[in-house]
């Protein structure tokens, strides 16, 4: 099938299929997965930090579910894992500067800049995160 005009291609419906394809082979590309600690090795409440090459990344268990910051604070150098964790919130140990811990987002002064995230995922007993 041709399409000649914008018109016809705003009508032009993809089904989903076409988009889960087109997904899974950009995703496939880029994937980088790191295995990053055991799940054993985190208790609930528990914020190590990991180091995988020049990266020292803060991993969170809050109630079984695992996610992974930078564990660099933005706004100066302070290790995110020496915080409290407050409710899905990591607070800095320096000047109290928060993020959530879900998406990296800066909470407000003194921090500003979002924190980088990675995603996380369980394979046996092991935690990945997506480099
Ligand atoms: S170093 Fe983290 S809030 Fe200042």
């Amino acid at each position: 099938m041709i399409v000649n005009s914008a018109e016809e291609k705003e009508k032009i419906i993809l089904p989903p299929s076409a988009i889960f394809i087109s997904f899974k082979s950009n995703s496939h590309m880029s994937e980088n997965w790191v295995r990053a600690a055991a799940i054993g090795d985190i208790e609930d409440e528990d914020l190590p930090q990991v180091k995988i090459d020049d990266l020292l990344i803060a991993i969170y268990n809050l109630g079984g579910t695992y996610y992974a910051t930078s564990d660099i604070c933005t706004h100066e150098h302070a290790c995110l894992s020496d915080g409290s964790v407050i409710g899905g919130v990591i607070e800095c140990p320096l000047h109290q500067g928060c993020f959530d811990i879900a998406t990296g987002k800066a909470k407000g002064a003194p921090v500003t800049v979002d924190l980088q995230n990675y995603q996380t995922r369980i394979d046996g007993d092991n935690i990945f995160i997506l480099r």
